[in-house]
């Protein structure tokens, strides 16, 4: 065999494609997996391997000249985002015209750049979404071994309700009370022990020092900390970073060639290699994966991919929004980047939300409560191929956020009234109060189901499958990765007793 051939390749090495190398390496196949951002493990000049979301340089995002954060103003003034050199850094927000997608960049994808936040979606819903999936081994198998796996606990509450950390949390459960709306606790996978220790200033400050978007230098187990970990730890996984792949098509004999190109950190393609495997695994997200299946089977690389491959995509439902505090009610110049808590109102039955209370970590009094919204979106999207720019673009309307933003303001307008507050409107570029052209959550192209079978086999391809966000019907009514995380789980324990994967 030769040294570009591996029984088993995976794309992308975020949630999906770091369950789908660990359980191939405790297989005993021999895997490759290819990501195109890079390895973040070694410290810069500053002697930190990551920036920080106040001061970013060039490793804040992925090959642009000025940062694009989520909160783009404050007072309306251009004061966050910052001119940076092109290079290929950590947090990527991808434009399509109605709709923006932020994505993690590197090995461990979103989880370098996410909350951390670990949410199992309520059962009932998971079942309306997902009804080709068996609930029981889902709730008593995947997702306890998926919470287990990422380390996902809850913050202690007793510290919880004495740090001034989780004052801006505090707050927003206390005016979400007044309107008579419930809050939970959430369960993240941020070490809370080390956060404490950063409190008693016995630790590097990271949560605690403005640091989630472009990186947490410490304390928050990323999945480079997990799953990869324990993948590499197998001895049958070999990481080979900063490689894009371009093209997938299958040799007469069944075997999978790859097209990749190799590129530095100027963003120059280096080489372009060929890479042949007997079983492919796809988790460069939704984005990604979609775009490498619509493009093979619009080339006619791949050409019995089915016609659902494209469909189904949707941004969970998320609308960002903040409000205005009274002076007498600071949400605190000390915040933890981390949230640990969300207004839970998922069982109304005609308005339901699932709100996020995030953090604005300014380093200075802003009495902001911002939230991150989940609602029952209904619309989906499919992406196109542009032949011209060999890309697939989504064909989301900005009138499909509408739903999500009538959903927010109907819940975020209860909190105001009880609490004779108001919207901030100075805070996402103009004067908008909710922000709904820009997702974290992208889900859905290659569903499960439709596009595949019931376990994530791509229909018409034997020995190709998809384990990551595009198999989620575009709504999964919580933050997302530990459902992308137990799918996967279940694909793999699936996969790996029934087929003959790497020696097909
Ligand atoms: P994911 O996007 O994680 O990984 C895909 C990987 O493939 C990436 O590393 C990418 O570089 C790589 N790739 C793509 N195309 C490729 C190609 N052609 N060749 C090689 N590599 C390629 N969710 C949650 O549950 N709780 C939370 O708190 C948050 N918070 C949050 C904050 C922010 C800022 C963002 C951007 C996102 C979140 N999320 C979140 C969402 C969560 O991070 C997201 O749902 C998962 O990372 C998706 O996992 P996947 O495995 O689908 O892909």
């Amino acid at each position: 065999e030769s040294a570009d051939h591996f029984p088993a390749v995976v794309i992308g090495s975020g949630y999906g494609g770091a369950v789908a190398a660990l359980r191939l390496g405790e297989a005993g196949i021999r895997t490759l997996v290819l990501e195109m951002g890079r390895l973040w493990d070694a410290p810069g000049p500053d002697g930190r391997v990551y920036c920080s979301m106040t001061a970013p340089d060039q490793r804040s995002m992925w090959f642009k000249r000025r940062t694009e954060a989520p909160l783009s103003t404050f007072l309306w003034l251009d004061v966050i985002n910052k001119d940076i050199t092109p290079y290929p850094g950590v947090l990527d927000r991808v434009s399509y015209p109605g709709m923006s997608v932020y994505v993690g960049r590197g090995v461990g994808g979103g989880s370098l750049v996410n909350g951390g936040i670990a949410v199992t979606p309520p059962r009932s819903y998971f079942q309306q979404m997902l009804p080709q999936v068996a609930a029981d081994p889902m709730y008593d198998t995947y997702f306890p071994l998926a919470n287990r796996m990422l380390g996902a606990a809850t913050v202690p509450s007793a510290w919880f309700e004495s740090t001034e950390w989780y004052t801006y949390a505090r707050v927003a459960r206390a005016q979400a009370a007044k309107a008579g709306l419930k809050t939970v606790f959430v369960p993240n996978v941020y070490d809370f022990d080390y956060m404490r220790r950063e409190a008693d200033g016995t630790a590097t400050k990271s949560a605690l020092a403005q640091e989630v978007i472009y990186g947490n230098n410490f304390g928050k187990r990323s999945l480079d900390k997990t799953y990869i970990a324990a993948a590499l730890g197998t001895g049958q996984v070999t990481l080979q970073t900063l490689s894009r792949v371009r093209a997938l098509r299958r040799a007469p004999d069944g075997t999978y060639v790859l097209t990749v190109d190799r590129v530095d950190t100027t963003g120059a393609v280096v080489a372009t290699d060929e890479i042949t495997c007997r079983s492919l695994f796809l988790g460069a997200g939704s984005l990604g994966t979609t775009e490498l299946l619509l493009r093979a089977r619009e080339t006619g690389a791949l050409p019995e991919l089915s016609a659902e491959v494209g469909r189904g995509w949707g941004g969970n439902g998320n609308v960002m929004l903040g409000r205005a505090n009274h002076v007498w009610n600071p949400t605190g110049a000390h915040q933890s980047t981390i949230p640990v808590m969300a207004i839970d109102d998922w069982s109304n039955a005609t308005n339901p939300v699932f709100a996020e209370i995030a953090p604005l970590p300014a380093g200075l009094e802003t009495w902001v409560s911002l939230y991150l919204a989940i609602t029952r979106n209904p619309e989906r999207a499919t992406f196109t191929y542009d032949a011209a720019k060999d890309t697939a673009v989504l064909n989301w309307t900005r009138a499909q956020s509408a739903p999500s933003v009538a959903a927010a303001k109907a819940l975020f307008d209860r909190v105001n009234s009880a609490n004779v507050t108001i919207y901030r409107y100075d805070l996402f570029g103009d004067t908008r109060a909710f922000a709904d052209d820009f997702c974290y959550h992208p889900l859905g192209g290659c569903v499960l189901g439709r596009a595949t079978d019931a376990y994530g086999r791509v229909t018409g391809y034997d020995g190709l499958y998809v384990t990551d966000g595009s198999l989620i019907p575009g709504s999964i009514g919580v933050n997302p990765f530990v459902t992308i995380t137990a799918l996967a789980e279940r694909t793999m324990a699936r996969v790996l007793a029934e087929d003959p994967v790497g020696r097909r």
